[in-house]
């Protein structure tokens, strides 16, 4: 199959979250089972190997004709393409320090249409894609996409069999905007009832009704998006229940304890003396006392309403109370960020809060810690928690979307369990938790080796999503 993903970030290149991560990794996977794969993401600077292929598409948008460029490195077996137009080339993906950028739309939309070029202009290996491929869109910044597909490619004989697919990441974030900015989309308005919600523009849901198919990123978050977690897109997502799967993210080769680069001393599920030495050597960095035997938690996240950072809040002034360590990296709320700034001033032998975002840290916190926290109020799938487990460090989530689906409560009778999931989203939850931990940690230790190793001999490689993401795609041929 030819496939061509569409996304606002892909990481290495763009990333602010999971997002980046699985647009990054899904690609090289299809491409292994024999797919030809193109990517299609905004070049928000210049990327080292990236070469402009020298192509130009004229897209109307809001009243205008823009003209875009095409950038194209190969790496892996997959195509990336870089869209290079000026309204990309920003400090940020989404907003700067002044908030999020007013041209979002514009933006977004202009990615969509220039995806919807690249198998009809951007030659590839000598040749064009053609007609014969199937769009993969990502969350609403491309939810347009099947819109733009319908209301302008197809009407005009284009892609006759071309199906989209739209994946979910994140229905928090829909992608609203004022009902007459529709006009700028220049498509019939034929298609505005697909895109109305309550009056407003709303490109999540013109997505979720146009798709072929929808998938999400796990199953148990394909069932929350028809009850109660799509902001009001309950009802059109259980009509279209059917077209819905959800298919557990893989997580990729980067986080591996046995190659990770940034790691002090690598590791494996046979050999955890390489953890003990990251161990030390995160204590160091942060300036904490260097001390193997007290349990480290970690936090590496998002500072963001989704992520039950006020249970972290509750919870901290009686965890740092204990002989703990607590590490916390992120960004985000200005609430947040100052809660991770004081904490090195509260707990200074105890605590400390890093407010920023930083890849190689990230790696040395999974790998350093014993126990990382992930209270998240939801979570679509979440990467973090299975980083963890690969990394021998135990996961305490809240039982929400993927974070139920991966995370399995400790049974000190059968020995199964790879960490702890509480159910109801409290402090109070959240500290129980956090208190099963401790005993474990002190009093069983043998236990606590066995919980790693449950976690770290868990597969969470790409292959098996891969492998439903081409049963989805021929399903939405099917359609
Ligand atoms: P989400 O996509 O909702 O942010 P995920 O758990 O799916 O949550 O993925 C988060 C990704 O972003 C992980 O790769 C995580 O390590 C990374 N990340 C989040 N915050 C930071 C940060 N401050 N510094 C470095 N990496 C971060
Ligand atoms: C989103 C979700 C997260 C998920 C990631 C990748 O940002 O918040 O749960 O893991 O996308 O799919």
């Amino acid at each position: 199959m030819n496939v061509v993903q569409v996304s606002a970030e892909i990481a290495p290149w763009s990333k602010t979250g999971g997002l980046g991560d699985v647009c990054g990794a899904l690609p090289a996977a299809l491409v292994g089972r024999g797919h030809r794969v193109v990517t299609v993401s905004p070049r928000y600077k210049a990327y080292d190997g990236a070469w402009d292929t020298t192509v130009r598409a004229r897209i109307h948008l809001f009243g205008h004709t823009h003209e875009v460029g095409y950038y194209h490195l190969n790496r892996d077996g997959v195509d990336h393409l870089f869209v290079d137009h000026p309204s990309y080339r920003r400090p940020g993906i989404y907003g700067d320090d002044s908030g999020t950028y007013g041209d979002n739309l514009f933006r977004f939309a202009l990615l969509s249409r220039a995806a919807l070029e690249v198998p009809l202009r951007v030659p590839l290996g000598g040749e064009v894609v053609g007609e014969e491929v199937l769009f993969h869109c990502n969350d609403w910044h491309t939810a347009l996409l099947p819109v733009f597909l319908e209301g302008i490619y197809r009407s005009a004989g284009r892609f006759p069999r071309s199906p989209a697919v739209l994946a979910i990441h994140n229905a928090g974030h829909h992608g609203t905007f004022e009902a007459h900015e529709f006009a700028g989309l220049d498509v019939s308005t034929r298609w505005w009832p697909a895109c109305d919600m309550s009056g407003r523009l709303n490109c999540l849901k013109a997505g979720v009704a146009l798709a072929a198919k929808l998938v999400t990123v796990s199953p148990t978050y394909a069932r929350q998006l028809c009850i109660d977690h799509s902001h009001g897109l309950e009802g059109l997502f259980s009509h279209r229940a059917r077209d819905l799967w959800g298919i557990l993210n893989g997580i990729g080769e980067e986080w591996n304890p046995a190659t990770d680069k940034h790691l002090e001393a690598n590791f494996s599920a046979d050999d955890l003396t390489g953890k003990v030495a990251s161990k030390a050597a995160l204590q160091r960095e942060l300036g904490l006392p260097v001390r193997p035997e007290v349990p480290m938690f970690g936090v590496v996240a998002r500072l963001d309403h989704q992520k039950g950072i006020e249970l972290l809040m509750g919870a901290a002034p009686w965890l740092l109370r204990q002989d703990v360590q607590l590490v916390i990296l992120g960004s985000g709320g200005a609430a947040y960020e100052d809660f991770v700034r004081r904490l090195a001033r509260e707990a200074p032998q105890r605590a400390r809060g890093i407010v920023g975002f930083s890849e190689p840290l990230a790696h040395r916190i999974e790998a350093g810690v014993d126990v990382f926290l992930m209270p998240s109020r939801f979570e679509p799938c979440g990467l973090n928690q299975m980083y963890s487990m690969r990394y021998g460090t135990v996961p305490i989530v809240h039982a929400t979307g993927g974070l139920a689906d991966t995370v399995q409560t400790w049974e000190p009778a059968s020995g199964a369990g790879t960490g702890w999931a509480f159910r109801e989203f409290s402090t109070d939850a959240l500290m129980q938790a956090i208190g099963f931990a401790l005993r474990t940690w002190w009093d069983h230790p043998d236990a606590w080796r066995k919980l790693q190793q449950n976690g770290m001999r868990r597969d969470f490689g790409w292959d098996r999503a891969a492998q439903l993401y081409e049963a989805l795609y021929l399903a939405a041929y099917g359609r």
